[in-house]
């Protein structure tokens, strides 16, 4: 009803509106602020320390734990490898999760599509962490592959080298009610409330949170990172709310109008490498959803092994583009797309390089490690105003369900 959208005209806009906050939620449940105070003192009293000394220096001296997910020591201990199962926009949240653990905690780790997983594990290994994300807590595919997994491991008679093959099971869902909270024994409730409309917003940007703050507390309790890039990055996740309210302030209007422009589009391609890989394809999963426009999210340089082909002026590209690692890389996988006449729309912050791009949608300055959860928000914006432009039911998408019960 109109008084449960709080005047938005749709619950996906609120949702959209609603991420601020639920960033401040996450922060609150996930993060000790204590340790955020102790650790930015010790930082400003300490700044002549030699870099060596460091990691113990802040040990002691900060002995609280800067995440609060109080997982046991079994979960955690000796991890040689993490495997996460999900479907949908959950896989997008756990592509980013792999980048961090791989990149932030040092611990190899692989995604797979709950479907595919359950008919066709990966050979057992051990000292394995098995990650199965949902929103709901429901979907069919993720529910069986995580039991399959319950039961192959809970079935190993060990192997001659040994080994500690027992499951080691952690769910993350945004429903405390759901079927997945119930039977796991471990698990990351994301406190994003109750989300409506069929395309993942909210909950999406909550299950990053899940994702930072568990590969922060194993980067911490295996000394992974140093502790001036952990306190850096807690402190820019503490920046966000602040900066997506800015966004969506100051970005909502211009995509709005830039919308207008795609109404009538048939295909558009989303590039993005690294960290922003997964948000190129959850863009791109984002327009097809809602507004029915073919989509594909591509890693950037993988596009002249074939997407390269379909593109002309017709096919606008979306370029997501943050300062750090693959910047230049982006930038220049873009100047090829230029080359072939597509319109190129930059997710970016403001500098020199964004000139080349025909439409920017700016972003606040951030550290490319956290930016994902700023970047995804102007292709959520841009997604809803090209489907509420169609017409389109966009809270109620034809053939979609909110969750998959069924296989
Ligand atoms: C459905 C929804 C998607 C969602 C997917 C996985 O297909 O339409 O938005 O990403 O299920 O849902 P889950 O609840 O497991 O995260």
């Amino acid at each position: 009803s109109q008084v449960e959208k709080q005047g938005f005209r749709h619950f996906m806009l609120k949702e959209i509106h609603e991420q601020p906050e639920v960033m401040r939620a996450c922060l609150g449940a996930y993060f000790n602020g204590q340790w955020l105070e102790k650790a930015t003192q010790n930082q400003e009293t300490q700044n002549q320390e030699t870099q060596n000394q460091e990691i113990q220096n802040q040990e002691t001296q900060n002995p609280l734990s800067p995440v609060q997910l109080r997982f046991s020591d079994d979960l955690y201990s000796d991890l040689q490898q993490v495997q996460i199962v999900a479907c949908g926009t959950s896989w997008h949240a756990s592509l980013v999760g792999k980048y961090l653990l791989e990149q932030v905690a040092g611990i190899p780790t692989t995604v797979h599509y709950a479907s595919e997983f359950r008919y066709a594990p990966t050979p057992l290994m051990p000292h394995t962490l098995t990650i199965g994300v949902t929103q709901s807590g429901e979907t069919a595919d993720t529910l069986a592959a995580l039991e399959m997994e319950q039961e192959r491991r809970n079935h190993h008679q060990g192997s001659p080298q040994g080994g500690d093959y027992r499951p080691r099971l952690l769910g993350i869902t945004n429903r405390p009610e759901s079927t997945l909270a119930h039977v796991l024994p471990n698990v990351i409730l994301t406190p994003a409330g109750v989300e409506v409309g069929v395309a993942a917003t909210k909950t999406f940007m909550a299950q990053l949170m899940a994702f930072y703050a568990l590969a922060l507390d194993l980067a911490h309790h295996r000394h992974h990172l140093p502790s001036d890039r952990l306190l850096a990055l807690v402190s820019a996740l503490h920046q966000l709310p602040k900066q997506m309210e800015a966004l969506l302030r100051d970005q909502e209007e211009p995509i709005a109008t830039l919308a207008h422009e795609f109404v009538d589009t048939h295909d558009f391609i989303f590039l993005g490498r690294g960290i922003n890989f997964p948000i190129a394809l959850e863009g791109a999963l984002k327009l097809k959803e809602i507004s029915y426009i073919h989509a594909e999210g591509y890693p950037a340089g993988e596009m002249k092994h074939g997407p390269i082909a379909l593109l002309d002026a017709k096919v606008p590209v979306v370029a997501i583009a943050v300062p750090g690692a693959v910047y230049e890389k982006v930038l220049s996988n873009a100047q090829e797309a230029k080359a072939r006449d597509a319109r190129i729309i930059g997710v970016s912050t403001i500098g020199r390089e964004a000139d080349m791009f025909d439409d920017l949608l700016a972003v606040p300055p951030v550290d490319e490690l956290v930016s994902p959860l700023l970047t995804v928000i102007p292709l959520q914006l841009l997604s809803y105003y090209i489907a509420a432009l169609r017409g389109l039911d966009v809270d109620q998408p034809r053939n979609l369900a909110k969750s998959v019960t069924v296989e």
